[in-house]
């Protein structure tokens, strides 16, 4: 399965996905990175990697959301795309993009949704108090942060925690989830049934790991 990373800026989860790619026998391969920031770290990262690059600034495009993505989709057609994995992408997809890649596009938000959607979710969640926070991968739907989980990983919050270091421990169990995630769905383990995940034959346990949290 060729598989295109959508970064707008550091690229750490991209970098995460792209090392579970390089492994033998891993189900994906890395085959673009792409980016509607020109100058963000995360393309720098990638052509460092070995791996194609590609950008198209939102900037071109004024208004005109669908142009910008009409342009992407065409970028996706001539690297033969199969999944598009969002990672740091900071831009609302319009539903014609997003329906187009129905199924085929996946995200990481972090958070354990449906809980705290959209931004500044470590902040909200020291806020609220809340104990356990985290962070969820899951298929693309226009609504933002919506769609069918395809897995998640709880992380605690500790007393003491400030939004920064709250961040980094999501941060880390990010790095071990997508490329579990990815795993699975490219693998044909899972798949959308009825808008939620559903494992093919006995790989259920795995859909409710929880990847071991290295610190
Ligand atoms: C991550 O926290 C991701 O969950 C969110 O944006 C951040 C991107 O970080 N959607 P990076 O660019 O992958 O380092």
């Amino acid at each position: 399965m060729r598989v295109a990373a959508f970064v707008s800026g550091r690229g750490s989860n991209m970098i995460a996905l792209a090392e579970a790619c390089a492994e033998a026998g891993f189900p994906a391969d890395m085959a673009l990175v792409f980016s509607n920031v020109p100058d963000a770290g995360g393309l720098e990262r990638a052509s460092s990697l070995g791996i194609a690059t590609a950008a198209l600034s939102h900037r071109d495009f004024g208004k005109d959301r669908e142009a910008h993505e009409r342009g992407i989709d065409k970028i996706m057609h001539e690297h033969e795309i199969d999944l598009i994995c969002l990672a740091g992408y900071m831009r609302l997809l319009t539903p014609w993009f997003v329906e187009t890649w129905r199924d085929r596009m996946i995200n990481i938000h972090p958070s354990l949704l449906p809980a705290f959607k959209g931004l500044e979710t470590h902040e909200r969640v020291l806020a609220e108090g809340a104990k356990w926070h985290g962070c969820s991968v899951h298929f693309v739907r226009p609504a933002m942060d919506e769609g069918p989980i395809v897995a998640q990983a709880a992380v605690p919050v500790a007393a003491d925690d400030d939004a920064d270091t709250l961040a980094a421990r999501v941060l880390t169990a990010e790095h071990q989830l997508y490329p579990h995630a990815l795993r699975l769905v490219a693998s044909g383990a899972v798949r959308v049934e009825g808008e939620r995940v559903v494992a093919q034959g006995s790989t259920l346990p795995e859909i409710a790991y929880n990847p071991p949290l290295k610190e």
